[in-house]
C-alpha cells in the first residue's frame, strides 16, 4: 500500500464553526481511549473563554474523501492563564508537523489575549504528545497520580510561560 504523505503548506489554520462537528467527533473518536462527547467538543466550539481552532486540507488538496478539517486544538483562557484541554490530529494526517502548527496558534492566540502562562497535562505513556510539548518549549511541572480514567494512568503537567 502507498503511504499518503501530506504537505504542511496546504493546510490552514481557521476558528471552528458548529458544523466542523462531525468531523473532529471522528478524529477525538480515533484519537482518544475515553474520547469527548459531541455535546462537550459543541460546548468548547461555542465557549467564549474557549480558542478552537481546526487545521484544514485547502479544497481539493486532500487525496481523501470528506477530509477537510484534519486536526483540532482546544485551549480556553482565564485571567492570564490558559489551559489546553485537547489537541488531537487524524491519524492519516499525523508526523506532517500539523499539531505544530495548532500549537504555534494556541501560542500566539495566547500573547495577543496577554496570557503569561499555558497549562496542559498529558498521560505519562503518551511519547508523541510529550514529544510535541517538549519540541515546543513546554517544561514539566510535575505528576498528577492517578489523573486519568480508562485506562487509570497518572498525568504529567507542563507549563510553556508565554514571552
Ligand atoms: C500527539 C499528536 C497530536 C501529534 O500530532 P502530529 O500532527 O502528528 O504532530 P506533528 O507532526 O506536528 O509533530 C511535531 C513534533 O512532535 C513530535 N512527534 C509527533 N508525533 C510523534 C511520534 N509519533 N513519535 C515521536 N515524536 C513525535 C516530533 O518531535 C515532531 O517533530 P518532527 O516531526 O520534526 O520530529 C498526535 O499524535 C495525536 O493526535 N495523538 C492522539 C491524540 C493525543 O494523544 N493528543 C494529545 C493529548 S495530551
Amino acid at each position: 500500500m502507498t503511504d499518503i504523505k501530506y504537505q504542511i503548506s496546504n493546510i490552514t489554520v481557521r476558528n471552528a464553526v458548529a458544523s466542523d462537528l462531525d468531523a473532529i467527533c471522528a478524529i477525538e473518536a480515533a484519537s482518544f481511549s475515553d474520547p469527548w462527547t459531541a455535546q462537550m467538543l459543541l460546548d468548547d466550539i461555542l465557549n467564549p473563554i474557549t480558542y478552537f481552532p481546526v487545521a484544514v486540507t485547502q479544497a481539493g488538496a486532500s487525496a481523501l474523501p470528506n477530509a477537510s478539517v484534519v486536526a483540532y486544538a482546544d485551549m480556553s483562557i482565564a485571567a492570564d492563564e490558559a489551559e489546553i484541554r485537547s489537541i488531537a490530529t487524524a491519524p492519516a494526517y499525523r508526523k506532517a508537523g500539523v499539531a505544530a502548527k495548532l500549537l504555534n496558534a494556541l501560542t500566539d492566540y495566547a500573547k495577543l489575549n496577554k496570557v503569561s502562562a499555558i497549562y496542559l497535562e498529558t498521560r505519562k505513556s503518551n511519547k508523541p504528545a510529550i514529544a510535541l510539548y517538549e519540541k515546543q518549549g513546554f517544561k514539566r511541572l510535575g505528576l498528577r497520580k492517578g489523573y486519568y480514567a480508562t485506562p487509570k494512568e497518572d498525568a504529567i503537567v507542563y507549563q510553556l510561560v508565554v514571552t
